[in-house]
């Protein structure tokens, strides 16, 4: 497997990083995912925005020349993979400091970049059934529409998910149900899709803004109003989205079935469209 870290293209057997690194030491960095299908990078343009303004918000400044479109398709290319799903992972930090302190280097440092493609196989089967979830407190920090690397909170939230026989942690926060360890959330209410606005506690998704543009397209209701856990427990259909899963429909909360156990019928349609239109044509 071909990698990309800073500025060349080498094995990954020889991809390394000081243990210097502000990534590794303070979870000082940024990342991405993004998929491929067939070669097509899908909502390149929105992923390199989102990176952009949160490199901008944790003040790293990454050379003029990085280009996250063409190194990715540079990957796609010499790893064989333009005809396959992958999905492709970057990842910035501030870099490696001299020694550790957390303050900024006092002389800037080179910011670490690292770009990885990877085959993937897509989740259908879930997509088909559905996934379980339960609600776990959101013990997160107060800057979640930032994609940063520390996942602490999101990795022990999906690990708590899984050891209770659910496959999704839903965070909730002063009455909220926020959003999925690696998800967004959205529920529907008598034909309406809602999903919590874009605020400070949730990660401004991209299929979360697919699925809004996707549903006014085919003249779905939509409204963006905080998800009381009230409102999620009376929901007529639940699903989450995310770049590798798209949209997955929620069946079980708790011990609480949702919508008689199966994706509901806009869930469905959505899904439909989301195949057909949209990821036919990133
Ligand atoms: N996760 N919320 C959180 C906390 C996330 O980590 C993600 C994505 C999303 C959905 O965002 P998007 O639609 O842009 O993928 C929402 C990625 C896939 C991950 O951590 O692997």
């Amino acid at each position: 497997m071909v990698v990309y870290l800073n500025g060349k293209f080498l094995a990954k057997a020889q991809a390394a990083i000081s243990v210097d690194d502000r990534g590794f030491l303070f979870a000082d960095g940024l990342y991405e995912v993004v998929r491929s299908y067939g070669g097509r990078l899908f909502q390149i343009d929105a992923h390199v925005r989102r990176m952009r303004d949160g490199l901008h918000a944790l003040r790293i400044s990454v050379p003029e020349s990085f280009n996250l479109t063409a190194i990715a398709r540079e990957l796609l290319k010499q790893n064989d993979l333009e005809k396959s799903e992958t999905t492709i992972y970057c990842q910035i930090t501030r870099g490696a400091a001299p020694s550790r302190a957390h303050a900024f280097p006092a002389t800037p440092v080179a910011p670490t970049i690292y770009v990885a493609a990877s085959p993937f196989i897509p989740p259908d089967e879930k997509r088909k059934t559905g996934i379980a979830a339960v609600t776990v407190p959101d013990v997160r920090w107060s800057r979640c529409d930032l994609k940063t690397v520390g996942l602490l909170a999101n990795c022990l939230a999906k690990q708590h998910a899984l050891e209770s026989g659910a496959d999704e942690a839903v965070f909730v926060r002063d009455g909220v149900a926020l959003e999925g360890s690696s998800c967004n959330l959205f529920i529907v209410k008598e034909e309406t899709v809602v999903t919590n606005p874009k605020t400070n506690y949730i990660l401004p998704g991209i299929t979360r803004q697919v699925v809004l543009d996707l549903c006014r397209s085919l003249g779905i209701e939509t409204r963006e109003a905080p998800l009381f856990i009230d409102l999620l427990k009376a929901a007529d259909e639940v699903f989450v989205t995310h770049t590798t899963g798209e949209i997955v429909p929620v069946v079980r909360i708790n011990a609480r079935e949702v919508a008689g156990g199966l994706p509901g019928p806009i869930t469905r349609r959505l899904q439909a469209a989301f195949t057909e239109n949209v990821r036919n044509n990133p």
